[in-house]
């Protein structure tokens, strides 16, 4: 297949065309099962998902890492270990989501469960980094608590670059209705995702000139990430209008990119 290109189809079709071992980085944003959408109809998202699993993990490069976006409970009581290996579960928790609930805790985030085959080949913490805003006092605690690997007293090491953003990403927001990033309000939520959000996974897991696949690309934030970062990319996607639009915001990062040249 075509590097940097959205081919037009059905995944599960499509994907048969990649050869086995060739992807460095799956970012995996499909159905959740959640809204009235045609395709977001499945009654087992569960097993929906354990099946990407299986047909991904054949895709990826040994060390690869495969991005799985969901509910919170998108993994629950499947068993991934015979294809990956899960080494975090993601909470892209969003505050600001209205906390309406009366029977039950509103359920604050998405989960987004970060596997690997095998060993991670890359993770590049350094350019992941996150502010340590730690208040003065708080700070002054950590400072004082002795360390977990030896029980010896000593002060806890505060790095200037920032830290590692940990497994909790509050500080990324979901597009809201006057995000300039928005390419239309009937896609906001169901659809599109913040491109910061993708650029730390991409950041992350992958390194230059390295091969990134959506197999869900949607308005093509994954390959407008990819286009900023230099990475390359293959999507998948049904629908054509959200083809055009891709093609549309890639051409306008090349663009830019020309005209700063000048
Ligand atoms: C949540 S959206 C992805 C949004 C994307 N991350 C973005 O920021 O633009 C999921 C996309 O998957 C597409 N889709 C769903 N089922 C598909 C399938 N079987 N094959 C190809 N595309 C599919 C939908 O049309 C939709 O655009």
């Amino acid at each position: 297949m075509k590097l940097n290109k959205i081919y037009q189809g059905d995944t599960f079709e499509l994907v048969k065309r990649l050869d086995d071992n060739s992807i460095d980085l799956i970012v995996c944003d499909g159905p959740y099962g959640v809204t009235t959408n045609e395709w977001d109809k499945i009654t087992d998202i569960q097993s929906f998902n354990l099946n990407l699993i299986k047909i991904f993990s054949r895709v990826l490069k040994p060390g690869g890492a495969f991005y799985l976006f969901g509910k919170d409970n998108c993994i629950d009581f499947i068993d991934y270990r015979p294809y990956l290996t899960l080494n975090r579960k993601i909470i892209w928790y969003q505050p600001s989501r209205l906390a309406q609930g009366r029977l039950n805790y509103t359920n604050n985030y998405d989960l987004i469960a970060y596997f690997t085959k095998g060993k991670a080949k890359t993770y590049n913490l350094d350019d992941i980094r996150v502010a340590q805003l730690v208040e003065l006092e708080h700070r002054l605690r950590c400072e004082k608590v002795p360390s977990v690997i030896n029980g010896q007293y000593g002060r806890t090491k505060f790095n200037a670059d920032g830290k590692n953003p940990g497994d909790v990403w509050g500080d990324i927001k979901q597009l809201t209705y006057n995000s300039k990033e928005l390419i239309s309000r009937e896609l906001l939520n169901t659809i599109q995702k913040p491109e910061k959000l993708i650029e730390r996974i991409v950041k992350a897991s992958s390194n230059e000139g390295d091969l990134v696949f959506d197999p869900f690309s949607g308005v093509g934030t994954t390959f407008a990430v990819c286009k900023k970062l230099k990475r390359h990319f293959i999507g998948f996607e049904l629908d054509t209008d959200f083809i055009a639009i891709t093609k549309k915001r890639v051409r306008q990062i090349e663009l830019e990119r020309e005209y700063s040249l000048f």
